[in-house]
């Protein structure tokens, strides 16, 4: 057996166009789904009477064989085969014989390559799920140790106001638990069928689609519009779309990891175990896992324009343009599993260095809007108030004086409106903890927003 669809052909496919036409290179991580997905229709072929059930059995026994072989190895996917499908059904083939060519029976590969992406996809994406799971899990833990650890909060990065690690770690569990919420709502549209539909009219054979829809697991049921089904990659490009917010989300977590474990800031250390050297500086110890999880985002990005760009203006319904997809897909899948994967490892082995962090706050004035927020109490208003304090700062670096570090006397002097309990409250400490809105940086705050975070994840 060799071409699927040699039959009107008189001349041999040129040696160019096959390597150039075939899929079998990208594709042939689907045939585990390909072989459920057509055990499932051999099925229901059978019990629809459209094959005899004596032959989807034979078929069935075949594919479950094949697909024990292929697990373990005994058989391998032959690389002259022209996608996965046509290998798959050359194995079923060289084990039953012409039934083999039954088991295609109310099909074509344009409803059978779009089932199996769908197949694929669904448990990708609960693998997906659960590594930012893992990792939201790890941002609770150091957030849950970390309420009382200050850090400087930036704006422009420059010093802003005071703020927890426990506070900075948790942005990012909120940033995860979107992007997993997105991911669990799309299973709701990436779970339809498209099988059944054929090459795109549906077919004359009385085919039970609730039943395939069933035995696979389509808990939307089979696509309404055979056309659609087909030639619909929505569900690609949403996929795509959504890993590419993560890895945008993992880029800016990775470059923080990569500036914090500057000396100049030295807020993180990371492990030996996942970080590199250099070849010509001894002394270097390079975050290079988090520059190119910060770098692979462009590889996301990339197939997120090439799919939308290989689906703009395509005619309904099957094109073989939409062979593509498998391009995209797979790339942005494996880029964004092992980067959620890498990230988790890296932080595995971060020592926070609590004691530089809380040291960097020293003198930077992130205490300033306390001190003006001292006046406004006291009843001058914020704009002066404002003005008055940028001349207490000015005061400070002239002076070389901290502005934690200013007596009352010194304050009073500058305004009179100070009032004694200000020297207090403009500690590092108590500047965090007086944002004790919802949503804030104090400790107390932080706890309510824990119970939050672990209401999500429970
Ligand atoms: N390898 C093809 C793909 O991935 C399968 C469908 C081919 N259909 C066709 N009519 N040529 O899209």
């Amino acid at each position: 057996m060799s071409k699927l669809w040699g039959g009107r052909f008189s001349k041999e496919t040129l040696k160019e166009v096959e390597a150039f036409t075939s899929s079998l290179n990208i594709d042939q991580r689907l045939w585990s789904v390909d072989i459920t997905a057509s055990v499932a229709h051999a099925n229901m072929l059978g019990e629809q009477n459209i094959i005899s059930a004596v032959e989807a059995k034979q078929i069935t026994r075949a594919l479950l064989e094949i697909h024990e072989e292929l697990l373990l190895g005994k058989a391998i996917i032959d690389n002259t085969s022209e996608d996965i499908h046509s290998d798959i059904e050359k194995k079923l083939y060289e084990k039953v014989g012409p039934i083999a060519g039954k088991l295609h029976t109310a099909r074509s590969r344009n409803d059978q390559v779009a089932t199996d992406l769908r197949l694929y996809l669904r448990t990708e994406v609960n693998h997906i799920v659960t590594a930012i799971l893992d990792l939201q899990n790890y941002l609770i833990s150091e957030a849950e140790v970390n309420t009382l650890t200050l850090m400087p909060g930036m704006t422009h990065m420059q010093p802003a106001q005071p703020v927890s690690l426990a506070h900075h770690l948790l942005a990012y569990f909120w940033m995860l638990q979107r992007d997993k919420e997105k991911f669990q709502d799309s299973l709701k549209r990436i779970n339809k069928m498209p099988l059944g539909s054929a090459a795109l009219a549906g077919t004359g054979f009385p085919i039970d689609r609730m039943m395939t829809a069933k035995e696979l697991g389509f808990l939307g049921g089979p696509c309404e519009n055979s056309l659609d089904a087909v030639s619909d990659r929505d569900f690609v490009i949403e996929f795509i779309s959504v890993a590419a917010t993560v890895m945008m989300h993992l880029s800016r977590l990775s470059e923080e990891l990569v500036l914090w474990s500057t000396p100049q800031f030295g807020f993180v250390e990371l492990g030996d175990d996942v970080t590199t050297g250099s070849s010509i500086m001894p002394q270097k110890k390079n975050p290079d896992v988090a520059e190119l999880i910060r770098g692979r985002v462009g590889l996301v990005y990339g197939d997120l324009t090439g799919a939308l760009t290989m689906l703009k203006g395509l005619p309904l319904s099957y094109n073989r343009d939409l062979q593509e997809d498998k391009t995209f897909l797979f790339r942005s899948v494996d880029t964004v599993k092992s980067c959620l994967h890498l990230m988790k490892l890296m932080l595995d082995t971060a020592q926070w260095k609590t004691e530089n962090m809380q040291n960097s706050l020293a003198g930077d004035f992130s205490n300033a809007t306390d001190l003006a927020d001292d006046l406004v109490l006291n009843g001058m208003s914020f704009r002066q108030a404002h003005e008055v304090v940028g001349q207490v700062v000015q005061y400070c670096l002239k002076n070389k004086i901290k502005l934690e570090d200013l007596s009352y006397t010194e304050l009073n002097k500058l305004n009179p409106l100070f009032d004694e309990a200000i020297v207090g409250k403009i500690k590092h400490m108590q500047v965090m903890q007086a944002r004790n809105s919802f949503g804030g940086t104090s400790s107390q705050a932080v706890a309510e927003q824990l119970k939050l975070a672990k209401e999500k994840l429970s």
